[in-house]
């Protein structure tokens, strides 16, 4: 756990540091920031680890989608790290939440794709400069959640572009 928590200061570290080498500040807060801790407190460790999940699911199709259409060297690099730790991170999330079945896991799905609704709606912009829609976004991120849960592989991959 003291690790998950270091790796993931470490991912804060990186972005910020990635923002300023772009020339950009980062923000002091955000209201989804402040609703995801929210929730996560509010809620008993079974649904703080589902929730915790769905914020490291969509992360993972996020920083995908940054590696494959940033179409800068720095920007892949972080995200190719950040990538790695999570696809790490996912599965540990998992297996300390157990089996999720019935409608508890439709509960959970339901969650998951409002929370990319929101992710999507809110980096329109930033996912059209990466060369995906939202449309898409939404697409991949369900299908990463389907395979995180069932605990299988993500297959179909859409290549690296040669740009990167
Ligand atoms: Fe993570």
């Amino acid at each position: 756990m003291a690790l998950f928590i270091a790796e993931e200061q470490n991912h804060a570290r990186l972005l910020a540091r990635l923002l300023e080498a772009a020339g950009a500040s980062t923000i002091q807060s955000h209201w989804s920031d402040a609703v995801f801790v929210w929730l996560r407190r509010a809620l008993g460790l079974k649904l703080e680890l589902m929730v915790l999940t769905i914020a490291e699911v969509v992360a993972l199709a996020y920083y995908r989608v940054l590696r494959d259409g940033a179409g800068d060297r720095l920007a892949t690099e972080v995200a190719a790290r950040l990538l790695a730790d999570e696809r790490r991170h996912v599965p540990f999330h998992l297996d300390r939440l157990g089996e999720v079945s019935g409608v508890s896991r439709a509960a959970w799905r339901v969650l998951f794709l409002g929370a990319v609704l929101v992710v999507a709606a809110d980096h329109g912009s930033a996912l059209r400069v990466l060369g995906v829609t939202r449309r898409g976004f939404v697409r991949e991120a369900m299908a990463e959640f389907a395979a995180a849960v069932s605990r299988r592989p993500v297959t179909n991959r859409p290549a690296v572009p040669s740009s990167a």
